[in-house]
């Protein structure tokens, strides 16, 4: 196994609370997901990232942690988790962890001791401050800085008992670990060594471009209309971002080889993302950035935008193109947090299946690691949210709230983008057969499973050899198959084109040609060669094959291969 093995592998990750629900209480759990593993290894996914399973009060789903270094009850215990890591290990793959140490959770007994009194040795663990000079501590304004928390509110919650605040940029039982402080960074480093030691193959890092915060601590600005400030210019790469992921990497991965890190990082440039990915820096294997999750979305977060495929194509060449030579891409449309990429970006009804599959060759053509989010083999859409009832996720409910009560939106604008973008289209429970609840449990689930689940399922997926599930199958095998997915060079196509995406990929006397169609129309791809290529080996499409002349039928996908001569 090569170092950089992840290269060729196909990542898939699991959002355990609404996988698979063994003890019928309504959420997932480990020993549901130890019941599909035959499933996993069949669609040929080489490694498995599981959110968070540790003990949490849950109110961010997990997110949220208590006790670094155990399993929550409901979803098991260490003996059913090590139990999955043979289970996987033995099926040949890998499994990768979610670690959450931009924050705890309030009632992680550091917090409890932070929070205690001024003098406690944990104090300075978390980010603490007096309340803005000259106002009362405790009242609207008095906050030490204007920034909003991702779900809504102020970032910083007063606590009575010692009258000062703490900062939490997501909810307030999700306080800010100090990373200046060098015990919380060992504490943390050690508490990776002891999962890495247990077996398990690397982290998923949670907002872990976040970790280095600015101490002055300024505002931010406030835009025209909104309650918070946005505070991300002090917390976003920060001043010692690079330091403390290059001291993780000497603390914790050192030595041990075929692990896999992924950085989730919210805002990261191109450039930053460089630095962050240079296997010569020895920070992170590769980062989540965000960009192309945000091309559609404008300054208005409660503005739907549609999505010009020119903008996403320029987001993507610019990803590829920096870093090409130095650095990798993590490729991903879905996780716990965004809305389904087949209602999103494709057609999730007349062309449901084929637009969920020319998706997901485009994307896993792109250099870089691609990830699956459960369900996204199977086309799976946005659920059909009737009213804010409906709704479980704390960012969603928050930001309601905000919108509706602070901004004055109305409920119904505010809902029409929830329904679009909320992040619980992503959380309804996995649909794995055609009965009342998906298959996913015999209980009462957290959150309503999607009425389609009649039609779309992994059942029916799997038995049906032309479905969404035998394509992504079929990707992660070409994938394993031909080195020039994973290594050959990327040159953007028809950057000005809005319906098709056009590139090919190269790796010595290798050529291959990925088009994809964006739209319902049959659309000629006006490209250099294009006789020669559709004479050229179609190695897969989603549809019927092209014509001769490179037309591309509604939301085809096509993948030539040519040799060139030397
Ligand atoms: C990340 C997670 C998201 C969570 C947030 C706070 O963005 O993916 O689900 O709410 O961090 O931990």
């Amino acid at each position: 196994m090569t170092d950089q093995w992840w290269k060729q592998a196909v990542v898939y990750q699991i959002y355990p609370r609404s996988f698979a629900d063994a003890d019928s209480d309504g959420v997932g759990d480990l020993r549901g997901i130890i019941g599909h593993l035959d499933y996993l290894a069949g669609l040929g996914v080489d490694v498995l990232w599981l959110s968070p399973i540790y003990p949490s009060p849950q109110d961010d789903n997990g997110y949220d942690i208590s006790d670094y270094q155990n399993v929550d009850p409901l979803f098991g215990s260490l003996e059913t988790f090590d139990e999955l890591l043979a289970g996987v290990h033995a099926r040949g793959m890998k499994l990768v962890m979610d670690l959450v140490v931009n924050h705890s959770s309030d009632e992680h007994p550091w917090f409890v001791e932070s929070r205690s009194s001024t003098d406690n040795p944990k104090r300075d663990w978390y980010w603490w401050r007096p309340a803005r000079a000259g106002l009362e501590p405790g009242t609207p304004g008095a906050e030490p800085t204007n920034w909003g928390s991702a779900f809504g509110g102020p970032a910083w919650e007063y606590d009575e008992q010692t009258g000062a605040y703490y900062l939490h940029l997501f909810s307030k039982k999700q306080p800010d670990l100090n990373w200046e402080n060098p015990e919380v960074r060992q504490a943390v480093y050690a508490m990776m060594r002891w999962w890495l030691d247990r077996g398990v193959d690397g982290f998923r890092m949670d907002v872990i471009n976040m970790i280095s915060k600015d101490p002055a601590l300024p505002d931010g600005k406030l835009p025209t209309g909104r309650a918070y400030a946005d505070g991300s210019a002090s917390y976003i790469d920060g001043p010692r971002i690079h330091e403390f992921l290059h001291e993780m990497h000497g603390e914790v991965f050192q030595g041990r080889a075929g692990l896999l890190t992924v950085g989730e990082m919210p805002g990261v440039t191109v450039d930053e993302a460089i630095r962050y990915t240079d296997p010569a820096r020895e920070e992170v294997d590769m980062v989540f950035q965000f960009d192309h999750v945000w091309a559609d979305r404008g300054p208005d977060p409660w503005l739907l935008m549609p999505l010009q495929l020119t903008t996403l194509k320029a987001i993507f060449g610019r990803w590829q193109a920096g870093l090409a030579d130095v650095g990798w891409n993590s490729l991903y449309w879905n996780n716990h947090d965004q809305p389904r990429v087949v209602s999103r970006f494709g057609d999730d009804s007349a062309y449901r299946v084929e637009s969920a599959k020319m998706l997901g060759t485009v994307l896993h053509l792109h250099r870089g690691t691609p990830y699956v989010y459960q369900g996204e083999e199977l086309g799976m859409t946005n659920a059909p949210f009737r009213s804010i009832e409906d709704f479980r996720d704390i960012e969603a409910l928050g930001q309601y709230t905000d919108a509706v009560t602070k901004e004055g939106r109305s409920p119904e604008e505010v809902l029409t983008v929830l329904r679009a973008r909320g992040r619980d289209n992503a959380r309804t429970p996995m649909q794995w057969d055609a009965s009342p609840q998906a298959g996913f449990t015999t209980g009462t689930p957290w959150l309503a499973v999607n009425p389609n689940h009649t039609e779309i399922n992994a059942a029916a997926a799997v038995a049906d050899p032309n479905s969404v599930y035998h394509h992504y199958r079929k990707l992660a095998e070409l994938r394993h198959t031909e080195p020039a997915v994973v290594d050959g060079d990327f040159t953007m196509l028809l950057p000005n084109d809005e319906r098709l995406y056009a590139f090919t990929r190269r790796l010595d006397q290798t050529e291959l040609l990925v088009i994809g169609n964006f739209s319902a129309e049959t659309v000629r791809a006006e490209i250099d060669d294009a006789a020669a290529w559709a004479a050229a080996e179609l190695v897969l499409t989603n549809t019927a094959a092209p014509t001769d002349d490179l037309t591309l039928g509604p939301w085809q996908a096509v993948v030539y291969r040519r040799m060139l001569s030397r």
